[in-house]
């Protein structure tokens, strides 16, 4: 025991900065193997796992007994000597002097054997401990920092939009509704109004956080709860718009390259996909994406609609990039859009598709700026006056083009992590039918 009272504590993503050295790790019991003299221990401590190896010769007697019997995930602290190991995956292993059982786990309900996804989404809070979850998450956590760096390092101000809101942003269909004292209030869709008042104040900011949609579609792409990032730019048009977005994207794609290669790795992502994102991205109209799935095969898809996951898987599939498709049909699109001078059929917006079908990360346009198209706008989408007359002040005082969009993180991982349902991309996913754990 006195070792483990003098070696220094370290974890184990740090554990190259001690070759030769006694050290202690805290974590829990990944997995374990034996044989005759040997206990191979993997032990996690949340910033990776290590193989420990346990030599009959190198402790007590007591020790090597406990080490061979220690359950999956128990919680264990071991101390060893750090040791280069070519075999393993993170270049060291620990040669063990001494192992402590700090809580003995019981029976662990996932199990190296393949589990149903039901299952698995049930014991989501053990689920998070297993390495690809691991790598999920830490990706996340990557792009909501270079999210959050490449704005405040841009000169951007945070501006955080409210949650409880008294109107709809994106159409009145999928608001989910809440007593609010004697009213009632609705969970954000999204904080661009609040974004646009505050573009007229700072200039450029961005709005980060959690937004809610009650879509009733379970499709492998849609959360009703998912974190979304919405800059907006104060003297912007859409074609600044565009530019800035996939920058923007380039930086995220970067810093997970820089930062997270090894997780990349756990989930076998094939990462030269990865490195082929850069600028220019591809940018199409709406008339030329139609054209694309016309080509296709879908020679009947109608002019005016708006395009679901398949449409977009088609049309990701001919680039290699994130394609840029702009002015859509104004009447499929939201009030705020400003209309094309050009052809007012059309609105200066934009979507961002994914490569590889993982679908619209983005969305995003110019804004209407003018008082009267905007007044006439809330008519035709039969939304009340009454409750935008705050939103329409912005045009009484000092109109300017602006523009901005909004990036869904959990599309985001998907995309870069490879996954096919977004239910993984965040630490507890809330779905139509998934309200637990
Ligand atoms: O295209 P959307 O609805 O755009 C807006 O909300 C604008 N107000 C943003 C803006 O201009 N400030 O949503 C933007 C992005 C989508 O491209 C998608 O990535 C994500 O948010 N998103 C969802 N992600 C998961 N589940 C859902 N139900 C989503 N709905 C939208
Ligand atoms: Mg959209």
């Amino acid at each position: 025991m006195t070792t483990t009272a003098t070696a220094p504590w370290i974890y184990v993503e740090k554990i190259g900065g001690y070759d030769g050295q006694v050290v202690t790790l805290k974590g829990w019991l990944y997995n374990k193997r034996s044989s005759g003299k040997l206990h191979f221990l993997q032990v996690r401590d949340g910033t990776g796992v290590i193989q420990c190896v346990v030599f009959k010769g190198d402790v007590s007697p007591e020790v090597f007994e406990l080490a061979g019997g220690i359950t999956q995930e128990s919680a264990v602290m071991v101390t060893g000597t750090v040791k280069k190991d070519d075999r393993s995956p993170i270049g060291f292993e620990l040669g063990v002097s001494d192992v402590t059982l700090v809580n003995p786990a019981a029976e662990y309900p996932i199990t190296p054997k393949e589990h149903g996804v039901a299952f698995l989404m049930d014991h989501r809070h053990l689920w998070l401990r297993s390495s690809r979850q691991h790598a999920i998450i830490r990706i996340r956590a990557e792009i909501i920092r270079a999210i959050r760096d490449y704005f405040d390092d841009n000169g951007f101000t945070l501006i955080d939009s409210p949650i409880f809101t008294p109107n709809a942003c994106e159409g009145t269909s999928n608001l989910f509704e809440t007593d609010y004292f004697e009213n009632k209030a609705y969970l954000t869709q999204s904080g661009q109004l609040y974004v646009e008042a505050a573009a007229a104040a700072f200039g450029k900011v961005y709005c980060f956080g959690p937004t809610f949609r009650a879509e009733k579609s379970k499709t492998r792409r849609h959360l009703t709860e998912f974190w979304m990032v919405e800059p907006e730019m104060a003297y912007f048009d859409l074609a600044m718009d565009m530019d800035l977005a996939e920058d923007f994207v380039c930086h995220i794609v970067q810093q997970v390259l820089k930062h997270r290669r090894a997780e990349l790795e756990v989930l076998e992502r094939d990462i030269s996909k990865l490195e082929a994102i850069q600028k220019p991205f591809p940018r199409i109209t709406y008339d030329e994406a139609i054209e694309i799935l016309r080509a296709a095969g879908n020679e009947d898809t109608p002019w005016g609609e708006d395009f679901g996951g398949d449409e977009e898987t088609i049309i990701s599939q001919k680039f290699d990039k994130p394609v840029l498709i702009h002015r859509y049909p104004a009447e499929i699109k939201a009030f705020y859009m400003k209309q094309d001078p050009e052809n007012a059929k059309l609105a200066l917006n934009v979507d961002m598709i994914a490569p590889e079908g993982y679908g619209e990360i983005i969305g995003g346009g110019q804004r209407e700026d003018d008082l009267d198209v905007l007044l006439s706008k809330l008519k035709t989408h039969e939304l009340p006056e009454e409750a935008f007359s705050w939103y329409l002040d912005i045009r009484k005082y000092g109109s300017v083009p602006h523009a901005g969009f909004g990036l869904g993180v959990e599309r985001t991982v998907a995309w870069i992590c490879g996954l096919h349902h977004v239910r993984e991309t965040i630490p507890f996913p809330r779905l139509m039918d998934r309200l637990s754990p």
